[in-house]
């Protein structure tokens, strides 16, 4: 069963999921700002580019400059951050509405133009994808059904071209039990939040699915260290 999963690295969290996170499928990370998703979702990607994968992360919001500045330097990033394809997507309403096949394949390419064809064909194998985050797609939409199909389509793409995809999305405090808009459409979905123990706080993340995996339903508290997660 080994070639069905893309793991993170992070055991514990590798182990609930029944190997890792679901290979050629996506998976869907929910949580509120500051939780961790972007960590988790570059440490998925820093384990596979140590694999010698071809890794990629878009970031919708924070450019990508910032990020390399905020997480470059960490333990868990360091030897891999030249291997990682970065890149910024900056959606003007626009470019999505109405929303149409040739619109999808523009985007694609002119965001990825060295690895993704005028036609959406990627020109080599992308192993692993992280958009970061999609709720900027959703902010831009301003509907709830448009966004939800926009977002199937690029889900289809992904599916298509077998990339084993994570999708972002920010979530408000306290409302994420429901999983995220795009929760039905994920093969895996983690969510995150901050629980309270003893009048404190903590991070925590749960599993609410994983197609194919008896996995557990409890919230696993987590530390964010300079190596990154710890379950
Ligand atoms: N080296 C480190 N040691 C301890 N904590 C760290 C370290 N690096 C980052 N953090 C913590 O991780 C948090 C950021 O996590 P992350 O950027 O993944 O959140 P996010 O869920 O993506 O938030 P947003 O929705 O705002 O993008 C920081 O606020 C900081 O508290
Ligand atoms: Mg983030």
């Amino acid at each position: 069963m080994t070639g069905d999963f893309e793991p993170s690295g992070i055991e514990k969290l590798d182990s609930a999921l029944g190997g890792g996170f679901p290979k050629g499928g996506v998976s869907l990370i929910v949580g509120p700002t500051g939780i961790g998703k972007t960590l988790l979702a570059l440490q998925w990607l820093a384990e596979g580019a140590r694999r010698g994968q071809n890794v990629v992360y878009i970031s919708t919001t924070v450019p990508i400059e910032r990020i390399k500045k905020y997480y470059g330097e960490s333990k868990f990033l360091r030897d891999v951050v030249d291997k990682i394809k970065w890149y910024n997507m900056d959606v003007e309403p626009k470019e999505m509405i109405p929303f149409t096949e040739s619109k999808q394949k523009k985007l694609f390419h002119s965001v990825m133009p060295d690895i993704i064809d005028e036609d959406m064909m990627p020109k080599i194998k992308i192993h692993r994808g992280v958009i970061d985050s999609i709720t900027s797609f959703d902010k831009i939409i301003g509907d709830k059904a448009l966004f939800r199909y926009v977002s199937s389509q690029f889900i289809k793409y992904f599916n298509r071209v077998g990339i084993s995809a994570m999708l972002i999305e920010e979530s408000d405090l306290g409302q994420i039990t429901s999983g995220g808009e795009m929760r039905n459409f994920a093969e895996a979905t983690i969510v995150m939040d901050y629980i309270e123990s003893k009048n404190m706080y903590m991070r925590a993340l749960k599993i609410m699915k994983r197609y194919g995996v008896n996995h557990p339903t409890y919230w696993m508290p987590f530390h964010i260290t300079d190596e990154g997660f710890e379950l």
